[in-house]
């Protein structure tokens, strides 16, 4: 999945790059002076862009570059309390309790929460290590109170929110709430390095928030390093009574992920390898396999599944959520048509389907009718097998459930099936296409007034063998996270006349000083596919196409308005978005290497007024102690 350069763009101008920062071993943008990134990117994005052009024609499938470790992922600050460490090889520490298992019917969720006046509902979240066996194999996890998938938060759009977050882990952590708006309270985000600094080891971080009218599915995660891969993460459910969705009888939390047998910093070492994981640099780990609400199945570990019974002749409403942190899940039912009718919080005109390719981090609610024979079903999560970069032998490629009803409890479908699976009749829909979505009530995005364009690439940056990375660029600033503070604790301290902060190199920061209708103008140059989520805003999809932009007509009768969408390989995207709710937002990748290799952009709205936050001081002070972020 990358467009590679045989060689580091040179910078021209003499500042301090992120490129020469790690090929002289420094900590990164700690050793830098502060500059004002965005003149330097500026200079060096044309060479960068020049060079990735003349490249991409050349390199397509190549996949050449080297790749070695990143010096932000092995900071000399320690961490506090005692580690157990995973081998590459994903040997598993013995110390560690099990993680429990979530019975199915935790994947019902409430009817009549509707009903029920606003309240403010608390929960306490203790983030620990532990190992567990998802699939059979016994894997180092990160996982909420013990559990995997992570406990799911049920509220209605008018209440508030408090979660109390405990980390009982050696490294520091942060909680995002994803595609909530968080109107004021930017700072309880969850992004470490951008919204908060991580909460440190031992201590606790009370996050309290409205939904501010948000609507639907979603989910929350761990947003520091790549620790939601090792398992924090857990469905998110925002219910109202005025939710613009047909009726239904039941309610189901589907969360689908690809599966790991390693531990995240481990698989991360590897992606960095010298060489590149599997002799070719850019190469994403490749899954093991993966969960359907915490179970999966794995060689001859394969015979338990996560199993729903429901009522025949009934309407349940399916949440499917990709919790995962690589590639997208395709789900299905045998011999059921599946009626799509919400997507990232956005309810749509009903589009019914054989099957929804849900890409990371993206949401739909499919409407299923239990009106077939009575009996049990295969239910089904096909990993995209096209993102894979080399063969994982082992692999399972396609994680199975249970779906039944007018049938036992304990009834298994036709294992015949499994690998045989039926079609739906002739003339039934296929997979949804994305172009059918049409949010209800939908009509043109406002016009733009304010645009910001910039490049999507990765590339081998150079330099000696063991020096050399691969990392991935918007425009060609390849993020680092800011470690001892955020994006928005630096900018309190730091705001400029023209309301811009004094940050790093590593950090690309577009301010917008007033409310204005945002357009991101996108080209990806990279060979791949990537999904992209903005935090803190429903975006409009415009337009997008082959190759790259050149004023291609917009589509803008009734464009789709979410918050995770794909951009595939060597296509245009733009996005328009209301940017009037003040803060600090990211803007990235959801694949987790990808970002973990810098591909996250920074927002900065309204500084005026996210300048008189009231942040809570302990906050603050846990910045002087979060060490080790990853
Ligand atoms: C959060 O939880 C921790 C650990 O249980 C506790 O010490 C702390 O008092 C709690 N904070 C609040 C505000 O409830
Ligand atoms: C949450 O925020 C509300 C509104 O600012 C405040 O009244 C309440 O005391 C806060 N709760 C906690 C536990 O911090
Ligand atoms: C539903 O009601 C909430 C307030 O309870 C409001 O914020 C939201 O905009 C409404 N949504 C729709 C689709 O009417
Ligand atoms: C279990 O493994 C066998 C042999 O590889 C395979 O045929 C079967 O489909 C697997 N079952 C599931 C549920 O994955
Ligand atoms: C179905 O789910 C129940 C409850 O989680 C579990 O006890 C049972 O083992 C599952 N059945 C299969 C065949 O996996
Ligand atoms: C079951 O309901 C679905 C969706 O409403 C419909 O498309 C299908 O024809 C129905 N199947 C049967 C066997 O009635
Ligand atoms: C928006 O832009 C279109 C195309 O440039 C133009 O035709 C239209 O009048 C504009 N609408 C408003 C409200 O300015
Ligand atoms: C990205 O680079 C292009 C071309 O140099 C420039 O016009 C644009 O403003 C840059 N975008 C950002 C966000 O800096
Ligand atoms: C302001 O920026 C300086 C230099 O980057 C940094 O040391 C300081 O911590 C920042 N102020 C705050 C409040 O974060
Ligand atoms: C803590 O972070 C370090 C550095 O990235 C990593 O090697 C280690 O595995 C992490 N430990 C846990 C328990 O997350």
């Amino acid at each position: 999945m990358s467009a590679s350069v045989s060689s580091s763009p040179e910078p021209k101008d003499g500042h301090h790059t992120h490129q020469d920062t790690l090929l002289k071993g420094s900590g990164g943008q700690n050793a830098s002076p502060p500059a004002r990134s965005r003149s330097r990117k500026l200079l060096i994005g044309g060479l960068v862009v020049a060079g990735i052009i003349v490249v991409i024609g050349l390199s397509v499938g190549l996949g050449v570059g080297l790749s070695v470790r990143n010096d932000h992922h092995h900071s000399s600050l320690s961490s506090s309390g005692s580690s157990s460490s995973t081998g590459p090889d994903g040997s598993v520490p013995s110390n560690l309790p099990m993680t429990n298992t979530v019975d199915s019917s935790a994947a019902f969720l409430s009817m009549d929460i509707a009903d029920a006046a606003p309240s403010t509902r608390t929960y306490d979240f203790v983030v620990e290590e532990r190992v567990g066996a998802p699939d059979g194999v016994l894997k180092h996890m990160l996982v909420v109170n013990g559990q995997y998938p992570g406990p799911t938060i049920e509220a209605n759009t008018g209440d508030r929110i408090v979660v109390n977050v405990t980390n009982k882990m050696p490294n520091s952590t942060a909680i995002h709430w994803h595609g909530l708006f968080q109107r004021g309270t930017n700072y309880y985000d969850g992004t470490a390095a951008i919204t908060q600094c991580g909460i440190p080891p031992g201590e606790s971080m009370v996050y309290n928030f409205t939904f501010d009218g948000w609507v639907g599915s979603t989910w929350w995660h761990a947003h520091a390093g790549t620790q939601y891969t090792d398992g924090i993460t857990g469905a998110l459910i925002v219910h109202a009574k005025n939710e613009s969705v047909p009726a239904y009888d039941g309610d189901l939390a589907i969360q689908m992920a690809d599966l790991y047998h390693g531990f995240s910093p481990a698989l991360l070492n590897l992606y960095h390898t010298p060489g590149g994981l599997e002799g070719t640099p850019g190469n994403e780990p490749v899954p093991d396999g993966g969960t359907i609400n915490g179970v999966g199945q794995y060689g001859s570990t394969n015979t338990t599944f996560f199993n729903l019974t429901l009522a025949p002749n009934k309407m349940y409403r399916l949440r499917l959520i990709n919790t995962g942190s690589f590639v997208a899940m395709d789900f299905s039912v045998d011999g059921h048509v599946l009626t799509v009718i919400e997507a990232d919080g956005t309810a749509v005109e009903p589009v019914e389907v054989g099957s929804v390719s849900v890409a990371v981090a993206q949401r739909y609610s499919v409407l299923l009718r239990t009106n077939g024979t009575a009996g049990a079903y295969w239910m089904r999560a096909a990993l995209d097998q096209d993102a894979f970069t080399y063969d994982n032998p082992g692999v399972q490629t396609e994680i199975r459930g249970v779906l039944r009803y007018g049938v036992d409890d304990d009834a298994l479908p036709d294992a015949f099936l499994l690998d045989n699976p039926p079609s739906l009749p002739d003339g039934s829909p296929g997979e949804l296409d994305t172009d059918d979505l049409i949010p209800v009530g939908g009509g043109p995005a406002p016009n733009a007034t304010f645009s910001v364009y910039f490049t999507i690439s990765m590339q081998y940056t150079g330099g000696p063998n063991y020096l050399s990375q691969f990392l991935s660029f918007i425009n060609s600033t390849s993020w680092q996270p800011l470690q001892g503070t955020s994006s928005l604790f630096a900018h309190l301290g730091n705001n400029t006349a023209d309301g811009s902060a004094t940050l790093a190199d590593s950090q690309l920061v577009t301010t917008v000083d007033e409310p204005h209708v945002v357009e991101f103008i996108i080209d990806n140059l990279d060979d791949g596919d990537h999904p992209f989520h903005l935090h803190g805003h429903k975006f409009w999809i415009v337009g997008s196409g082959a190759g790259r932009y050149q004023h291609q007509a917009l589509d803008n009768k009734a464009p789709m308005l979410r918050d995770t969408l794909v951009i595939p390989a060597y296509t245009w995207t733009i996005l328009r978005f209301v940017a009037d709710n003040p803060g600090f937002w990211a803007f990235h990748c959801h694949i987790q290497w990808h970002m973990a290799a810098g591909l996250l952009f920074q927002l900065n709205v309204l500084p005026s007024e996210s300048a008189k936050f009231d942040i809570p001081q302990y906050m603050l002070d846990q910045c002087a102690r979060e060490g080790n972020m990853m």
